[in-house]
This record gives structure tokens, C-alpha cells and sequence, in this order.
């Protein structure tokens, strides 16, 4: 069973021998190995059970290191890392060879992103490698966001959890490509698309909702708990499913269904999208037997809550 506490020095010589930990960061849990060890690359695939089709995403300290891993930056990218990192935010940049084949499933772009905690802050600094790390969950199961969620699931087949308390956004990085020269979100998430475009200008959003080669992690059924969800309007779906035992996922308000989760009684979105994985798990192992979710508001925050909404239901 994987040790969990705050000792730095401890990751640090783990991912120096090689090894696979957990690591806090302001959106979700990573998984994390030597981004320039396609060894320890390989077992992030394998501990995750994660297909090698499906790109990682780099984990560096500050963007004075970018130009190591990375052939060109936009100037847009530039201006995106200069007002959001330390953040929620991955940039897709041409890669150098340096970068194994394996961490980008051989595409000719790599994602990078400097986490926003302090104790993985100080572990990048500490280190002379990068770390790739998908969120810390099996390949299509939900995204922790405390401790505790790491060991439920990957505790036996990993050494260490370094213990960075619950995350503050709870939701993963906004991901940002450059196509044609044009910055285009690829992953709805932690950072508004309102908040990039008052930096850069207006940005392209991919359609998240069909399923898109170019980022595998877009898949249709991802983030999924075991249990079927549903999403739409609440009181109609609980008429419709009323023979069953029911948990509801509602944003502000409660239902009256034996089990139910509010993701922000003040109707607030980032409360939401911190709440939102610890909720999806919370209802995945109670006794309902079918699980029920309304969207939130699809602005600001509530963009990325109501992908990761889609992508969980069936
Ligand atoms: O907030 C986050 O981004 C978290 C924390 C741990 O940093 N990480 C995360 O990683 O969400 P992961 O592997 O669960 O999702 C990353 C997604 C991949 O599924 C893939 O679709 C996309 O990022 N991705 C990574 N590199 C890419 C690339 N070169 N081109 C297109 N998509 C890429
Ligand atoms: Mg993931």
C-alpha cells in the first residue's frame, strides 16, 4: 500500500530511481514519472491502464524551461503562459526530440503546464527533469481530487502519495492548441475560455461532444462513474426513473430523491467544479441505483462542468 504524507525529499528520490507517485496540483491529482524516461513514461501507461494512443501532458516548473522541450511558442502562447502560470492551463507546443515518442503517442505536439501548489512547485524546482502526469484515476474512471481518492484506486500498484490536501479548482487544465497559428481549446476546463479571450482575443472551441482524434482524451465516455448518469432536466428524469432508487446531482438546489448531492448551495461555479469529482464518487458508492444530473450554468466554470457532465453520462 502506497505511503501518504509531504515529504518532498522522498518524491524526489523516487522519481529520480524512476518510480511512479501521486502528486497534488490545483486541479486534479497526477500521476506522476520522469517525462524524459520513456521507462518510467511506460509505467504511468501501465499502472493507469491507460492506451498508448493517449497523449500526457508535461508538468514543468516555470516557462523559463519551455524552449528544452519545445521547437517554437506562439506569441499567443507566450502571452497565455505570461498571465495564467503558474495555473489551470496547458499549452500544445511543437515538440524537440527530447521528448519521448511515448509521452505524446507520437504526435508532433506536446502539452505543457506548470501546476499551480506549492509542494509540486518546489518538487519541479527540485528536479532536472519535467514530469508527465495524466490525472491519477484508471483509464475512464473519475478524477480525484483529495488523497484519499489516489489510494482507493491506485494504492497498491504505486509507493507514494505526496499529500497536498484537497484540490482548489477540482476540475483538470484548460488544454490550448495552435492550429494554423490560431489558439483553439481543445479540453474545456480550470481556467475560463472568458478569461483567456480578454488576454488574446476571440479563441476556436473544438466540439468536445463528438469524438475527436487529434485529443484522445476527448473520448465519449471518460470521467465515468460505474453507475449510469443521466443528465438533463431533473424532475422530468426522476419522474421517468421513479421505480428506482435514485441519486441526484443538482447544482444549487436540493430534490427531494433519498440521495442527493448539491454541488453549490450558493449557486457558485467554482464551488461546483470543486466539488464536482468528490460528488461523482460520493453518489458512484451510495446505495442509489441510478444516478440523475441537471447542468450548471454553461458560463464561466460551468463550460468545463457540463463537458466532464456529458462525457461521465451514458
Ligand atoms: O489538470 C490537468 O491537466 C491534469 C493534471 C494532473 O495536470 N492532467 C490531466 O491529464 O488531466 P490527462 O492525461 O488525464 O488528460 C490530458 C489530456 C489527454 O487525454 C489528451 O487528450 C490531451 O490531454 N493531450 C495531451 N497531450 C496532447 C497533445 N500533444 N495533443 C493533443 N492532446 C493532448
Ligand atoms: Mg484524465
Amino acid at each position: 500500500m502506497a505511503d501518504t504524507g509531504k515529504d518532498i525529499k522522498k518524491a524526489k528520490q523516487l522519481l529520480e530511481a524512476g518510480q511512479v507517485i501521486a502528486i497534488p496540483t490545483e486541479t486534479v491529482y497526477g500521476l506522476a514519472g520522469n517525462a524524459l524516461d520513456a521507462h518510467a513514461v511506460a509505467e504511468i501507461f501501465r499502472v493507469k491502464n491507460r492506451p498508448s494512443f493517449d497523449p500526457l501532458i508535461v508538468h514543468v516548473p516555470s516557462f523559463h524551461v519551455v524552449d528544452r522541450y519545445t521547437e517554437e511558442v506562439p506569441s499567443a502562447a507566450l502571452q497565455l503562459a505570461d498571465a495564467f502560470w503558474p495555473g489551470p492551463l496547458t499549452l500544445l507546443l511543437r515538440r524537440k526530440p527530447i521528448i519521448p515518442d511515448l509521452v505524446t503517442a507520437g504526435l508532433p505536439t506536446v502539452g505543457l503546464r506548470c501546476p499551480d501548489h506549492p509542494l509540486t512547485r518546489e518538487l519541479l524546482a527540485s528536479l532536472d527533469f519535467p514530469l508527465a502526469a495524466p490525472s491519477a484515476n484508471p483509464f475512464g474512471y473519475i478524477s480525484p481530487t483529495r488523497p484519499e481518492h489516489v489510494a482507493q484506486q491506485l494504492g497498491d500498484k504505486i509507493p507514494y502519495i505526496l499529500d497536498g490536501g484537497p484540490c482548489s479548482v477540482g476540475i483538470e487544465s484548460t488544454i490550448i492548441g495552435f492550429v494554423n497559428g490560431q489558439a483553439t481549446v481543445m479540453r474545456a476546463g480550470g481556467l475560463k475560455i472568458e478569461d483567456i479571450e480578454a488576454v488574446i482575443g476571440r479563441v476556436d472551441v473544438r466540439d468536445v461532444s463528438t469524438s475527436n482524434p487529434q485529443a484522445p482524451g476527448q473520448l465519449q465516455s471518460h470521467y465515468a462513474p460505474r453507475k449510469t448518469l443521466i443528465v438533463g432536466e431533473i424532475t422530468r428524469l426522476m419522474k421517468e426513473h421513479a421505480s428506482r432508487t435514485i441519486g441526484t446531482l443538482t447544482f444549487s438546489r436540493a430534490t427531494d430523491a433519498p440521495i442527493g448531492v448539491v454541488l453549490s448551495p450558493e449557486g457558485n461555479l467554482e464551488e461546483a467544479a470543486r466539488n464536482l469529482f468528490a460528488a461523482l464518487r460520493t453518489l458512484d458508492s451510495s446505495e442509489a441505483e441510478i444516478l440523475l444530473a441537471e447542468f450548471v450554468p454553461d458560463t464561466g466554470l460551468g463550460r468545463a462542468i457540463n463537458d466532464r457532465l456529458r462525457r461521465a453520462s451514458r
